[in-house]
């Protein structure tokens, strides 16, 4: 028996439902997709899944817009499906995540229609937040929030009463104060616990209650913002942690919560919250070993739980970030190097599907083709997240890539034929055998080390960490630095020079 949750130490594989694997030839990623992949995900190395919203959903923003909680859309599948898929991935030892989306619902939802046929002031409208133009100014929005994805947090209707949307106006924010709203969701979280899944991944976790009287404001993410991170959201959490609690099997949740400090972030994961949240400061740190250890020392102080990851489908993939100014060759060799770093720390890494690959940023996608809200919302200013969501190379040397019998909902560059998983597996160097020696690596040592992580000196690029015997060496810099003492070297991410590390490169070394 272990002695600490499973939850606190694993790697997680994040799967973006519709671009994961497609049954049906429809060019959308489903439930069958990722069952018929599960052995693939086992022998890569990770210890659980999660899967991005297959819930019904008009889809205008990839499905993180919900009408029905409680039901999966057509185009993934059937609650069949995804039974099926819960018993099998717990069959090859993977545990199953599922999305929540508590901030808002899709204004396809029943509730939202009900909304708006209800008048001003109606039990129906008290679950959103509807809201009419403030005194003497008819015409105006309720006050100057903006959408996250660009213009006003504002839609009116043709009555003149506003409702708020954080989001797309498809996604109209719940009205966190109304205990129809509070019960709803603990009926869904019973709903999919009683289906077996393991834990949730909380969605904008750190947004569902506003401040009173929603002042004005131009404050970013933070616990200074009448938006973000409001004392009261706590308390929700606190009544999920109690029903998690109550089911057998260390049920786990991980909050979406993106804030501007370790502090704030570690209120989160208090003992009767929830158990972890995504810790985006790594994720957001430049290529710098000043960076990457301010980062790692916040952390390991605020949090008692800590996580790390690098990508996801909200951000630029890590292999394009880190090829920024530097030659395009580095994005790849500083993304395997960092994923050392990732894999050695205390706490579970987090991994967005792809990057096991080596697949960078699909950059040049063409207007036409592009979905998500963020393009449409910002007139192109801002290009949006579809370049990271672009449908796996599985196999063959033609687009689909193996992804389905049909195409894929966006295309897949010519470059890929070389990156598919069939081609990496014929090939001991590649990166996806990099992942699975480093993730291998990983599950033998673990339990085995100290939480506790010391810092032998190193040269101002470089990073250097220990944990008992267990070093990591990582070369930010731009000339070879000597490794720090050791007896072997279990594995680097790139070829090493005798005693020399190469610049963008990691390694783990051991002392017997
Ligand atoms: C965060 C999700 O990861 C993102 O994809 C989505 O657009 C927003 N929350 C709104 O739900």
């Amino acid at each position: 028996m272990r002695e600490t949750p499973w939850w606190h130490d694993a790697v997680v594989y994040e799967i973006y439902v519709r671009s994961f694997a497609d049954s049906t030839g429809d060019g959308i990623g489903d439930l069958a997709g990722i069952r018929a992949r599960l052995p693939y995900l086992a022998d890569l190395g990770v210890d659980a899944i999660w899967l991005t919203p297959f819930y019904r959903s008009p889809m205008a923003d990839g499905g993180y817009d919900v009408a029905d909680y409680r039901d999966v859309d057509p185009l993934f599948g059937s609650l069949d499906d995804f039974d099926d898929l819960v018993a099998d991935a717990h069959d090859h030892g993977l545990r199953l995540m599922v999305d929540i989306v508590p901030n808002h619902s899709s204004a396809a939802h029943p509730w939202f229609q009900k909304a708006l046929n209800a008048p001003e002031g109606s039990p129906e409208r008290d679950r959103y937040i509807f809201r009419s133009s403030p005194a003497g100014r008819p015409g105006t929005e309720p006050n100057n929030w903006l959408s996250v994805f660009g213009g006003p947090a504002w839609t009116r209707l043709p009555d003149g009463q506003w409702y708020l949307h954080l989001f797309a106006p498809q996604q109209p924010d719940f009205n966190w104060n109304n205990p129809e709203v509070r019960e709803d969701f603990l009926t869904t979280l019973r709903f999919w616990l009683d289906r077996g899944v393991d834990g949730f991944r909380i969605d904008v976790a750190m947004g569902l209650h506003k401040a009173e009287g929603l002042p004005d404001t131009t404050i970013g993410f933070g616990a200074r913002s009448p938006i973000w991170s409001r004392p009261e959201v706590h308390q929700v959490y606190r009544e999920w942690r109690e029903l998690l609690d109550s089911y057998p099997g260390e049920r786990a949740a991980v909050g979406e919560v993106w804030t501007d400090s370790a502090e704030d972030l570690a209120l989160y994961v208090r003992p009767d919250e929830l158990h972890q949240s995504f810790n985006f400061a790594w994720l957001e740190a430049p290529w710098s070993a000043t960076a990457f250890r301010a980062v790692i020392d916040a952390t390991l102080t605020a949090m008692p739980a800590p996580t790390w990851v690098l990508s996801n489908h909200d951000v630029v993939r890590h292999t394009t970030r880190y090829a920024e100014g530097a030659a395009p060759s580095a994005g790849l060799a500083r993304a395997r190097a960092a994923l050392l770093t990732m894999l050695f720390l205390p706490g579970s890494a987090y991994l967005y599907q792809g990057e096991e690959l080596g697949l960078t940023e699909i950059k040049d996608l063409p207007p036409e083709v592009r979905q998500d809200p963020v393009f449409f919302r910002t007139q192109g200013a801002m290009p949006g997240r579809d370049g990271c969501r672009v449908p796996l190379p599985w196999s063959g040397t033609a687009p689909p890539y193996g992804f389905g019998p049909g195409g894929t909902w966006l295309p897949q560059p010519a470059h890929w034929a070389g990156l598919t998983a069939e081609r990496q597996t014929a090939d001991p160097d590649s990166t996806l055998w990099f992942y699975r020696r480093a993730l291998a690596a990983r599950r033998t040592l673990r339990g085995t080390l100290p939480d506790t992580v010391t810092w032998p000196d190193s040269p101002a690029d470089a990073l250097f960490l220990s944990r008992g015997r267990l070093i990591s060496a990582l070369n930010c810099g731009t000339e070879p630095v000597r490794l720090p003492p050791h007896d072997r070297v279990l594995i680097s991410s790139g070829p090493l020079d005798g005693a020399l590390l190469p610049p963008d490169t990691g390694a783990w070394l051991l002392r017997d």
